[in-house]
């Protein structure tokens, strides 16, 4: 299967919520802890989901993908970085309207990915969501 990767924060620049997400795609080296905040540009999804995965006012996690992708509510799809912006732990799940790390408790708004609870001070950057039929791919 995949293998947990780290990106490296060279590769990726600093996107700033850029406009396109034209940065898609990590050429995830190898590495070595991969914890840390430097690699907090989380990642993609390119492979298609289906919608009907991602629960209406919830979201999932997908840690392989460093990306998690929410739906506030019906048929409007979000995604972010799963890198937490505290200390770069991948958020562990998304519950009660907040996407929650388990490190240390920070939780982020499902459908902006500002922070609700600290210790982070920073959202989570946001991802381009593409859904194609019944299927979403996350840039
Ligand atoms: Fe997420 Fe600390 S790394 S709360």
């Amino acid at each position: 299967m995949s293998q947990p990767t780290s990106c490296s924060r060279r590769a990726l620049l600093k996107s700033g919520g850029g406009a396109a997400g034209a940065l898609a795609l990590c050429a995830c080296g190898s590495g070595g802890g991969g914890d840390s905040a430097a690699a907090a540009q989380g990642g993609t999804l390119g492979t298609p989901v289906p919608t009907s995965s991602i629960p209406v006012g919830g979201g999932k996690v997908f840690g392989d993908a460093r990306v998690v992708v929410t739906q506030p509510s019906a048929g409007d799809f979000k995604g972010f970085s799963a890198v937490c912006t505290h200390a770069g732990c991948i958020v562990a799940m998304v519950v009660n309207g907040a996407i929650v790390c388990g490190c240390h408790g920070s939780e982020f708004d499902i459908a902006t990915g500002a922070v609700k609870q600290g210790p982070a001070t920073r959202p989570l950057p946001a991802r381009t969501v593409t859904v194609s039929g019944s299927d979403l791919t996350v840039a």
